[in-house]
């Protein structure tokens, strides 16, 4: 995998499979904090006591870790629970490799080797296989979700209203699913799936990021 330096100084990698890089070009930590943490609105729920997470899309972790510094930051005493899912080993061995700015990284690469943290009030568990069927093996239920595959035409089938809908069952109400995308398929697949969907800020490019609610 080649290494790329992104616009806000942190590393992400090119997938030569999908000829996709992990990350936007103008941040990775940017994205991660502007396209999913924010909008997800961690830190609310973090002052509410708990934060549950579904990842979709571990990756390097960058959106995980950028959400427990945020959550700890807002309320050290809150509970956070990370559901993640990943099919790569790959990508989770990349991990160890990095160091970027994000105090809790320790944690993603605890996750990263196996495939679990738990310690204080911090519980995380790496779903390893195809998302499509770690989904329908979950308990428990989400404030949040980071919607953050390749792209729909690289990665169609985390794209489509079926996934959208074993998605939204692990939601609570009112949860929030934030992703970089707007293709108008997403949006329609979403909206199918009993979404209410709203465009988010527009972060590193022109077009506006998606937040699909359960209301
Ligand atoms: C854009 S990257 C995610 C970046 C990540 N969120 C981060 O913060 O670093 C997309 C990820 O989706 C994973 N992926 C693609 N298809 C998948 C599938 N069907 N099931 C599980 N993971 C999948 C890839 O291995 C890749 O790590």
């Amino acid at each position: 995998m080649r290494k790329i330096i992104t616009k806000d100084g942190s590393i992400t990698f090119f997938n030569e499979k999908y000829q996709e890089s992990y990350h936007h070009e103008s941040g990775a930590l940017n994205e991660a904090l502007k396209k999913f943490v924010e909008p997800c609105k961690i830190t609310e729920l973090a002052r509410k006591g708990s934060v549950d997470v579904l990842d979709v899309c571990f990756g390097l972790g960058y959106n995980s870790g950028v959400a427990i510094d945020a959550a700890i930051k807002a309320n050290p005493d809150c509970k956070i629970k990370i559901i993640a899912l990943e099919k790569d080993e790959l990508v989770l061995d990349k991990i160890k490799e990095l160091d970027p700015d994000i105090e809790n990284y320790n944690v993603i690469k605890e996750v990263a080797e196996k495939k679990q943290y738990s310690r204080e009030n911090v519980e995380i568990k790496l779903l390893f296989g195809d998302a499509r069927e770690s989904i329908k093996t979950i308990k428990s239920s989400f404030g949040a979700v980071f919607l953050d595959p390749f792209s729909p035409k690289k990665n169609p089938e985390l794209w489509t209203a079926e996934f959208f809908i074993e998605i939204r069952k692990k939601m609570n109400k009112n949860a929030v699913l934030s992703t970089y995308s707007c293709a108008r398929i997403v949006r329609d697949n979403l909206a199918t799936a009993g979404f209410k969907v709203i465009s988010g800020p527009s972060i590193g490019r022109k077009a506006p990021i998606t937040i699909a609610l359960n209301i």
